[in-house]
């Protein structure tokens, strides 16, 4: 591909929000050829250049403002593991490292990782700021506990099995562009730019045994999980007289929460940690005051896979930028 290719729902919704001011200078520009070496400095060094082009998406850097938002959005702390996907000159990997976190950086043009390594070793980030000559597309990057994206939606709906595969937990930040289907956990408006974090959800399908204190008793009963899509699900819970939906079902990362009425007519609230086929938590009664009890649940069977997390069907890379 020689020229920046955008499809037309991926241009409508590049014209929007923060891009659109770059997009419409770039698209008018005549820096749009793929292999045009960015401008060099008076010293000679690699300067790129806003909108040249790369392998599957140009190069624009996400303004200072959205970089420390989108890093507030992750929640990173020194205990992170950053990769942002598609890195540019590498600045959302050097904000991270200075707030104490590792970062890598993956990114098709050299130039650009070379520049990346160059301020690394400036501000004296190389030990927790990592940069490869790579295609994000053919990359491993499953030890990530943050990723950043500044890309298009269809590459994010390409990359969104790899990202769904990570653990559980994991928080995914992008720059303007959504997941199609998967919708974001939180979406911040910083002036025209739209930021989105994704929280990789736990898979909370099948069977489960689940246990909890009703009156005196240790109730043992069973929750079914039918459906898992993305972070919504349906499940019912057996009682011995009746079974009931539960209500506002939802994963958030490996935590769990739905509520139901009980068998005394007791609005129950459940928050719990996925881990594996085990869930522990806390079981609020809301009629009696929020009294908090601890509560448990088995997973009999296997787990089916999550909705969606497959490659994404046609249908819903034709309706991108509807969404
Ligand atoms: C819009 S810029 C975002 C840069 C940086 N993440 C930021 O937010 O400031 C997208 C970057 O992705 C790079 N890129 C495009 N396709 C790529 C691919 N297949 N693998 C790795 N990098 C790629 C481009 O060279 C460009 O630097």
């Amino acid at each position: 591909m020689n020229r920046i290719d955008i499809p037309s729902a991926d241009r409508r919704a590049f014209m929007s929000g923060s891009a659109a001011l770059a997009v419409a200078g770039l698209l008018s520009s005549t820096g749009l050829h793929a292999g045009q070496a960015g401008a060099g400095d008076a010293a000679g060094a690699y300067e790129p250049r806003r909108g040249q082009a790369g392998k599957d998406v140009m190069w624009i850097a996400t303004p200072d403002a959205l970089v420390t938002r989108m890093l507030r959005l992750a929640q990173l702390t020194p205990s992170d593991q950053l990769v942002d996907l598609g890195s540019g000159d590498g600045k959302i990997v050097l904000a991270a490292a200075g707030e104490g976190a590792r970062g890598l950086g993956l990114e098709y043009n050299a130039d650009l990782v070379e520049l990346s390594r160059r301020r690394a070793r400036e501000a004296g980030l190389i030990d927790r700021a990592r940069f490869e000559k790579a295609d994000i597309f053919e990359s491993d990057f499953s030890q990530a506990t943050v990723v950043t994206l500044y890309l298009l939606p269809h590459l994010n709906l390409r990359l969104r099995p790899r990202l769904l595969a990570l653990k559980p937990g994991t928080r995914i930040v992008s720059h303007e562009f959504r997941m199609g289907r998967w919708l974001p956990d939180e979406t911040s408006r910083v002036g025209p730019a739209s930021l989105h974090l994704w929280l990789v959800p736990a898979n909370v399908g099948g069977s489960w045994e689940l246990q909890f204190p009703q009156r005196d008793e240790l109730v043992t009963t069973r929750l079914d999980v039918a459906r898992q899509h993305f972070q919504d699900f349906t499940a019912t819970v057996a009682f011995r007289d009746f079974e009931t939906t539960v209500r506002e079902p939802k994963v958030a990362g490996e935590q769990l929460r739905f509520g139901l009425t009980d068998a005394h007519g007791h609005l129950r609230r459940f928050v719990g940690q996925v881990v594996g086929d085990r869930i522990s938590g806390s079981v609020y009664d809301l009629t009696d005051g929020g009294a908090r009890a601890p509560f448990s649940a088995r997973r009999t069977g296997t787990a089916p896979p999550i909705e969606g997390s497959g490659p994404a069907p046609q249908s819903e890379a034709e309706s991108l930028g509807s969404d």
